[in-house]
Parts: structure tokens; C-alpha cells; sequence
């Protein structure tokens, strides 16, 4: 049934690519929402686990989606994507590594980790190192792994794993504070390990309960789904499966702040409301309408300015880090003082600069913000420091007078399939340029600055 790995598909455009905004139109329309990134990174590591395929269904066409494939193939995984539909299949591991060239495009390639040493007791994986948003270490990974029997050093940039005697062994481990992959990676290793597996203070974001519906399908048995205490009894095989990738929470918050920052009316198509329990809280009391409506949609209204917030980040189900960026632009034109505690990540507060060349006003003490809603902002050229800054500053590019230019959009292409189309489609003006292509939002010739 599978294909080679050389069909890998790879649909990046160019790294200088720069998205072209003229602000001022109020978004009008439906917009579909993908599955969600964050939920096929470790649904795909998964793969590595059997020597059945695995098909998983609503998978985004993503950049960073298309580095966990090349990585899983460069492991021994065969490959095919047809639409949003990607079967894994790995009938052996043919290699232990995850080369630093690969791991430093995307840090989830540390998800591998856990798979390998389960699946054949050994793992050279590059450290991921800190990135735009912070140290980000990964002990928490570790320390877990070396509960369950892992050897493990840190050998020239490399976490250097062993499993004496070839199995890890079920254990129970609690993480001194909330880690998503970290969490993702001890479920994934315990499923192959033997005897249960007893984990605590784990996260409870949805894209982990994806995971654990996953494990079930493939005959992994799983108690404490979406609670701090999951036991996993491990096995010795993991059947193939099939699974639908569940909905992206973070790109459908992006767009519900699009959409009121624009003072527009939109739906969002195949997503649940309850997973974004305190975004859409916090959102209604500042005074935009986000009603549930039948069959997963969301509608989502907003007339006159938004109000200003205290809000602060923190895991599921609080305010998702990863809308900390895209509320912050929301709330750079409301009608007061808001303050933005971010919580999660020690250094993710890069698009303030950015977002105050549009002229917002916002100062930052340690990892508190203070927003003065201004009347309103200007398009400038602006350029995106990681995913969600890149997205927030598209979003103050829908509202601002006049053109924005944001560049280094390969940080939006990890994460967001198809965002001009999406927009656009709502009535926005909007448009990505090439490098070396000279022209206006609106289509009219003119040199882009920066
Ligand atoms: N942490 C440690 N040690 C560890 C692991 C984490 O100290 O071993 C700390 C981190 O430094 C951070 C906090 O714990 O301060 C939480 O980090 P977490 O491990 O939860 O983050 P992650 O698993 O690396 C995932 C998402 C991020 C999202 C965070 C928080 C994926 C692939 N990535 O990262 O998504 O921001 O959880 O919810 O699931 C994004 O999509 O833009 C993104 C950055």
C-alpha cells in the first residue's frame, strides 16, 4: 500500500517570501479549521512504535510537519501523504539518530526519543537547544526516560540513550512542573515498556488526550485521560490504526482574533468551542460575541473596540502561551489598559518591538506587559521572530491604516496552511510576494521597502 519516502511531499516556498497586508477590512466569511499540528507531531512519532501502519486523517500540509516526515523516513519509516490523509510505516528502525540538522529546524523532533528507545533500546538524539521563546530545556524528557531504565548522557550536543537489556520497564515518574512533549514522549516510551506506567502532574492539553485516544486504537491500555494521573499498561506490539487528527485550537484562536480585531463576522468550521474554554471567556467579557453553532462551527462577531484585559498564561486549560502573541495585537487597539502575565515561556514577548513599529504602545517588565490600547495602527514592514509572533503581527496588519510587510514568513509556514487563501477568502487584502516580486497588497506595482 505505501509508497517510498521519496514522495515525501514538499510544498515550501521560497525562505524570503513576505506577506503583503492593507488593513481596514472587516473579515466576512467561513474559514475552515485544520487539524492540529501540535496533535499529529506526536501522533506521527507514534508511527515508529509499530511494525503496522499507522494512516492519521486531517493532517495540515505544514513545514513542520514535512521535517517530522523526513525524519521518521531518515529513522526507517516508509511515508505516503495523499490529501490530508499520512500513512507511517516502519517495519524496522534502520537508524537511531535525530541529526542536529533536522532538530534544529523543529524542537517536537525530540519527540522521537521515547518511540526509539521503546522500540529497539537505543537513541542518538541532538539536544534542541533554546530558541526564539526561551531555554526550553528537556530534562524533564530525560529524567522520565531514566525512570523507566534509560542510560542516558549528554555526549556532544547528543542525548545518548540506552536500554540495558533492551526494554525499558513501566515506573512511576512525576514531572516537577507541566510539560507538554514531555509528557507526550513518557506515554509514548511506556507503551512498549513492560508492566504499567504510572505518570503524575501530567499536562492535560487536548493534543494529549489526541495521543492517548490513538494509543487505545492501537491496543494500548490507557486510564486518566485529560486528568493529572495517566497509567499506561505497556505492550508488547502496537496494532496499525487509523485516527482523525483533532482540530486546531491555536490557529482557530488566531483567526477568532482576526476576526475581531477586524470588527468582522465569520464562522469557523470544524472546531469545538471547549477547547479554548479561557481565550473565548476572556474574549466574551471584553465584548466580542463567540457563540457555538451545530455540527463543530463556530460563530464569531465583534462591533466597536475590543475591551482591555488581565489575563495571564498558563497549561490547559488556561490561556494557551501560544495566543499569548495574537491577543496581544487584539489588544493594542481596545479601549483601555490590559496587562499579559506569560507564564510558560521565560522570552516570548519578541513581537512587543515589532508591534510597537505599528504603533503600539506596550512595555514589558520581566514577563509582565502593559498594553495602552491606542486608537489605532499603522502598516509598516515588520518581521516575525517565531510562529505565533509572525501571526499576531498579520493580525495587526488586518486592522492597521495602510500597508504592513511582514517577512521571514517560513515562521508562519510552520504553522499555518494556507493563511493568505483563508483570509482573503473572508474579504481581506492580502497577499504573499515572492522574493524579488515588487507589489502592492492590492496588486499594484510599487518596490517593497525592507
Ligand atoms: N520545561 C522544562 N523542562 C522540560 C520540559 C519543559 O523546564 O524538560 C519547561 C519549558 O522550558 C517551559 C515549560 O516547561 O517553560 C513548558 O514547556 P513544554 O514542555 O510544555 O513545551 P513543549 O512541549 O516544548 C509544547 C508546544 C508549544 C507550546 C508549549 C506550551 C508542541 C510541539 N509544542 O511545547 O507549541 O507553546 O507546549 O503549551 O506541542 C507552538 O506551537 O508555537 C509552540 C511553541
Amino acid at each position: 500500500m505505501l509508497a517510498s519516502s521519496c514522495q515525501l511531499f514538499i510544498p515550501f516556498k521560497n525562505h524570503m517570501d513576505k506577506m503583503l497586508i492593507v488593513g481596514g477590512v472587516p473579515l466576512r466569511g467561513t474559514i475552515p479549521i485544520n487539524g492540529a499540528k501540535n496533535a499529529a507531531l506526536p501522533l506521527m512519532a507514534l508511527g515508529l512504535l509499530s511494525d503496522q501502519p499507522l494512516v492519521l486523517d486531517n493532517v495540515p500540509t505544514l513545514a513542520d510537519l514535512t521535517t517530522m516526515e523526513l525524519l521518521l523516513s531518515e529513522i526507517g519509516s516508509v511515508i505516503k501523504r495523499v490529501g490530508k490523509k499520512v500513512a507511517i510505516y516502519t517495519p524496522s528502525i534502520k537508524s537511531f539518530e535525530a541529526p542536529y540538522d533536522i532538530v534544529r529546524k523543529m524542537r517536537a523532533s525530540i519527540l522521537v526519543l521515547g518511540p526509539l528507545l521503546a522500540r529497539c533500546g537505543r537513541a542518538h538524539v541532538s539536544l534542541p537547544g533554546g530558541c526564539a521563546i526561551g531555554a526550553r530545556p528537556v530534562n524533564f524528557h530525560i529524567d522520565g526516560l531514566r525512570a523507566l531504565g534509560a542510560t542516558i548522557e549528554i555526549e556532544n550536543g547528543y542525548i545518548c540513550a540506552n536500554v540495558p537489556g533492551g526494554k525499558l520497564t513501566g515506573a512511576e515518574y512525576t514531572f516537577p512542573n507541566i510539560s507538554v512533549t514531555g509528557a507526550e514522549n513518557m506515554i509514548l516510551a511506556a507503551s512498549l515498556a513492560r508492566g504499567e506506567t504510572c505518570l503524575k502532574n501530567v499536562a492535560i492539553e487536548p493534543e494529549i488526550g489526541d495521543l492517548l485516544d490513538c494509543l487505545q486504537a492501537m491496543g494500548v491500555q490507557v486510564e486518566g485521560k485529560g486528568t493529572p494521573t495517566v497509567r499506561i499498561q505497556g505492550t508488547e506490539s502496537l496494532s496499525g490504526a487509523f485516527h482523525k487528527v483533532m482540530p486546531d485550537r491555536i490557529e482557530a484562536g488566531t483567526y477568532i482574533a482576526a476576526a475581531i480585531i477586524t470588527c468582522g463576522e465569520v464562522e469557523l468550521e470544524n472546531i469545538n468551542i471547549s477547547l479554548l474554554p479561557t481565550f473565548v471567556d476572556a474574549l466574551r467579557n471584553a465584548g466580542a460575541t463567540i457563540e457555538p453553532l451545530e455540527n463543530d462551527k463556530i460563530y464569531v462577531s465583534m462591533s466597536g473596540k475590543i475591551g482591555p484585559l488581565s489575563i495571564e498564561t498558563s497549561p490547559f486549560p488556561g490561556l494557551a502561551t501560544d495566543l499569548q502573541a495574537q491577543l496581544m495585537a487584539l489588544l493594542s487597539v481596545s479601549s483601555g489598559e490590559s496587562v499579559i502575565v506569560e507564564n510558560i515561556f521565560e522570552n516570548r514577548f519578541m513581537h512587543v518591538c515589532e508591534l510597537a513599529r505599528m504603533g503600539a504602545q506596550i512595555s514589558v517588565s520581566g514577563n509582565r506587559a502593559h498594553v495602552t490600547g491606542v486608537e489605532h495602527l499603522s502598516g509598516t514592514s515588520v518581521m516575525a521572530t517565531d510562529l505565533r509572533a509572525s501571526t499576531s503581527l498579520v493580525i495587526a496588519g488586518l486592522a492597521a491604516r495602510g500597508e504592513t510587510i511582514v517577512s521571514r514568513l517560513y515562521h508562519i509556514d510552520r504553522g499555518y496552511e494556507s493563511i493568505e487563501k483563508k483570509l482573503s477568502e473572508c474579504g481581506a487584502i492580502i497577499k504573499r510576494v515572492r522574493e524579488g516580486e515588487a507589489h502592492t497588497a492590492s496588486g499594484t506595482n510599487k518596490k517593497i521597502a525592507g
